[in-house]
């Protein structure tokens, strides 16, 4: 559980070259998915590089309490017993997801379509969060749902005892959403079906294959159709969680913007669901090297070799490829800055129910820093400063977001002033190891 403890106030001033390697921590998609994959399954999944974020923490307790065994062996490996597709037990107390909407939405899912009834509560982030988007095709199951105001948590869900499959078009670009209904539809009988416009990040896809589940994507003109057999039993799996390609970004871009510097960063994803960032910085003129092609974990990645790059240069961010870079746009804003010319970012409103409103977040951030900002409720745009040109010397509102703290911790080791952000906290929800990581390849990153 994050935002419940008392804020962290940190600074990041202007540092010389960064240097080294940037081994960032497991996916936290993956992660999530590896502990509930394996706590559908029937014995023994067995997880390496497992997130030790608090957000897949979080989840972990929360498997404890719907009936499977988890187990840390050591750092990043953990073992699920799992209870089985509809083998779930009524937790005894209220599952309190933390930060993580990643968490809440695909639990939600997985105990949706079991007869049992669950409360979801937790922090305040997360509770001003949509759930709607989740609980509305739930209901096609015959699950029911009592939240707050707006469809808000804490709320009820009541697992429906007799569900029915369910075919749906998903009416917003979210891979959570689309998790949650495939869970679901595991413990239906018959086919469940979610079509998808725009293809999100496909790791539930992928992972329920390797589980055992009959799953069918087929590419369309209404675009991808996501068969998926209920009721299968799944098999325990070995999964080697790959790094973070959303984690990997703070310390490929602050090499960007960073003059001198020259680093590493291995293992970062390549899937094509997940690296619209990399395409996007390579358009601006980043220097960046794709070395060593091979598969980890089920994915493919590549070692980055990452330079500072001053000369690059604003762009328009195609709106298409927003899911596939959508956690990471806030850093994106921060290199826009140390760019030169305009970069305009559009198709973006999912942005505003992320951890924080993360348009808001940023404009507001950045504008305080001295850099001009145009926004509308679909758009943001940053006008660059060129390299070193941002004046900085401000303080970062996060709102218990921890793509926001970082962003800014980034924006302040090239920024001529220092930038202090009101509350690091939240960074140990996906990436516990940033202060000691960056400030180990450079960094200037100090406790207020
Ligand atoms: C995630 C999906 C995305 C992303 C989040 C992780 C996932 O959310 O922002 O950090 O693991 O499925 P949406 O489904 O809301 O786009």
């Amino acid at each position: 559980m994050s935002g419940h403890g008392d804020a962290q106030p940190m600074i990041s001033a202007k540092c010389g070259p960064l240097r080294g390697e940037a081994a960032v921590p497991g996916d936290k998609s993956i992660s999530h998915r590896a502990l509930i994959f394996g706590a559908m399954a029937v014995g023994e999944t067995k997880i390496s590089g497992l997130l030790e974020g608090q957000d897949v923490l979080d989840t972990a307790r929360a498997m404890r309490a719907f009936g499977a065994t988890v187990t840390q062996h050591g750092p990043g490996t953990w073992s699920v017993h799992g209870v089985g597709v509809g083998g779930f037990s009524e937790p005894a107390d209220v599952i309190d997801c933390g930060n993580s909407g990643t968490g809440v939405r695909l639990i939600m899912g997985t105990m949706a379509t079991t007869a049992m009834t669950a409360t979801f509560t937790g922090d305040a982030s997360l509770c001003k969060r949509p759930m709607g988007r989740v609980t509305d095709p739930l209901s096609l199951f015959g699950t029911q749902a009592y939240g707050r105001k707006g469809g808000r948590l804490p709320m009820t869900v009541v697992g429906a005892a007799n569900p029915v499959p369910v075919r749906y078009a998903l009416p917003v670009a979210s891979a959570q959403v689309k998790s949650a209904v495939l869970l679901a539809g595991l413990n239906a009988p018959g086919e469940t079906v979610v079509i998808e416009r725009e293809p999100t990040r496909d790791h539930s896809e992928r992972m329920l294959v390797g589980f055992g589940a009959r799953l069918n994507v087929e590419r369309t003109t209404e675009g991808h159709v996501i068969t998926l057999q209920g009721r299968p039993e799944l098999r325990p799996q070995t999964v080697a969680v790959p790094r973070d390609p959303s984690s990997a970004a703070f310390p490929t871009c602050a090499a960007l913007i960073v003059e001198g510097s020259d680093i590493t960063v291995p293992g970062v994803s390549q899937n094509l669901t997940r690296n619209g960032l990399y395409i996007t910085l390579a358009e601006m003129g980043a220097e960046i090297e794709f070395q060593n092609p091979r598969e980890e974990g089920g994915e493919p990645v590549a070692d980055l070799r990452v330079r500072f790059s001053g000369n690059m240069k604003g762009i328009e961010v195609p709106p298409e490829r927003a899911p596939s870079m959508i956690d990471e746009y806030p850093i994106l804003s921060v290199v826009a800055a140390f760019a030169t010319g305009k970069t305009v970012m559009r198709g973006v409103k999912e942005l505003r129910v992320k951890e924080s409103d993360r348009i808001d977040a940023m404009a507001r951030g950045l504008v305080a820093c001295g850099v001009t900002i145009e926004e509308d409720e679909d758009t943001l745009i940053v006008h660059g400063m060129g390299a070193g040109g941002m004046p900085g010397g401000a303080v970062a509102q996060t709102h218990l977001d921890h793509r926001i703290a970082m962003s800014f911790l980034v924006a302040g080791m090239a920024s001529q002033r220092e930038i202090s952000v009101d509350d690091g906290s939240p960074i140990v929800t996906s990436f516990p190891i940033f202060e000691g990581l960056m400030n180990g390849l450079g960094a200037a990153i100090r406790r207020g």
